[in-house]
């Protein structure tokens, strides 16, 4: 026997006193008020550091042989406290729902339920549009390199394209991208023609808040690749996508444009609906909203990518999704998206 170990007779003893333990547990729980006082002496014998788990800690200094007997005392009382304290908990709760009452008349919680920001709402309207027409829908990085953003659209070092964009750089060449474009080569240099897709994305520029500006927004690309693609092809896809997403009446207008990437160019403009087209806030007056741009693909850029140019035409265009969410939420100020005003969110 290892010094410090009981004997059999001290086994005997600690039994006795368990006995002991028991009485005073079982007048506690007796004399308890509430569940309040059930729990109290729950606490105290059958918690972690209560009186009798204290006692399993004694197991290890008594003798192998007595180990299994005092073992067995301890578990058969643990067991029989536990059902008291349930016991005792079940009465307390019975009467207290005998005395309860429940006005079932009561209203109910009211819920908050999250809803979608308006963008978000317009952006799954767009790409739903576009994968009903056969558009994949691709992504691309938020930080670019120059490679992608300015080099590979046909916009080189000193063109004044890069100006007419003022971005934000950040350090090793990265910058975040000033237009969604990019995506547009991702995509030809890792599929074959024909190609369909879009790309939502969110674009930096460096531009001075007002009701049409912000530096943070949204656009979406989108590119056609086949073997004859026209300006027809184009002009016919906004345009269903215009009627589709605003109804019969909406009209569209091009405007001969430039591109760097795209020969001819345009830039394309949705009338007003928020006026009818008569002038207001949000067209400037005009009638019209500019949406974006759009254009033949230019044979150098498919060249950069590996596309036969003599082989294959395409069309490509970009919108403003802040500006679409406007038009159709009748909004006059793109800043109130992003002011996360609830008065303004929650209308959506
Ligand atoms: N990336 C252009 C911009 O942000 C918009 C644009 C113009 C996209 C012509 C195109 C395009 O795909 O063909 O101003």
């Amino acid at each position: 026997m290892n010094p410090g170990q009981m004997t059999e007779f001290a086994v005997d003893d600690q039994i006795e006193e368990l006995q002991g333990l028991k009485q005073e547990f079982l007048e506690e729980v007796k004399n308890c008020a509430d569940l309040k006082d059930v729990d109290r002496v729950r606490t105290k014998y059958l918690s972690k550091k209560g009186l009798l788990q204290k006692r399993f800690s004694l197991l290890g200094q008594v003798s192998p042989d007595a180990r299994p007997l005092l073992g067995k005392e301890l578990n058969s009382l643990r067991s029989e406290l536990s059902h008291q304290i349930q016991a005792a908990t079940d009465r307390f709760q019975k009467v207290r729902m005998q005395h309860e009452k429940i006005d079932l008349t009561l209203p109910g919680f009211q819920q908050k339920w999250g809803r979608k920001h308006p963008i978000t709402k317009t952006l799954d309207e767009i790409k739903d549009i576009f994968s009903r027409m056969g558009f994949t829908v691709e992504e691309g990085p938020e930080i670019e390199n120059d490679y992608y953003n300015f080099e590979a659209l046909n916009i080189p070092e000193g063109h004044p394209a890069r100006e007419m964009q003022d971005s934000f750089y950040l350090a090793g060449g990265w910058v975040l991208r000033t237009q969604t474009s990019p995506v547009q080569i991702r995509v030809m240099e890792s599929q074959s023609p024909p190609i369909r897709m879009i790309a939502p994305g969110r674009c930096y520029r460096k531009d001075t808040p007002d009701a049409t500006h912000f530096p943070v927004f949204h656009q979406v690309e989108g590119l056609a690749v086949d073997t004859d693609l026209t300006f027809a092809d184009l002009k016919g896809t906004i345009s269903a996508f215009a009627k589709r997403l605003f109804g019969p009446d909406m009209r569209i207008r091009f405007r001969p444009s430039y591109f760097p990437f795209t020969e001819p160019s345009a830039e394309y403009d949705f009338s007003c609906i928020i006026c009818k087209g008569k002038g207001c806030k949000a067209c400037k007056g005009s009638g019209w909203l500019d949406i974006a741009g759009a254009g033949m693909v230019d044979p150098e850029v498919f060249k950069d990518v590996g596309y036969d140019p003599e082989k294959y035409t395409g069309f490509a265009w970009g919108m403003g999704v802040e500006r679409i969410a406007m038009l159709k939420y009748g909004i006059s100020d793109i800043r109130y998206f992003y002011e996360n005003d609830l008065r303004f969110i929650e209308q959506s």
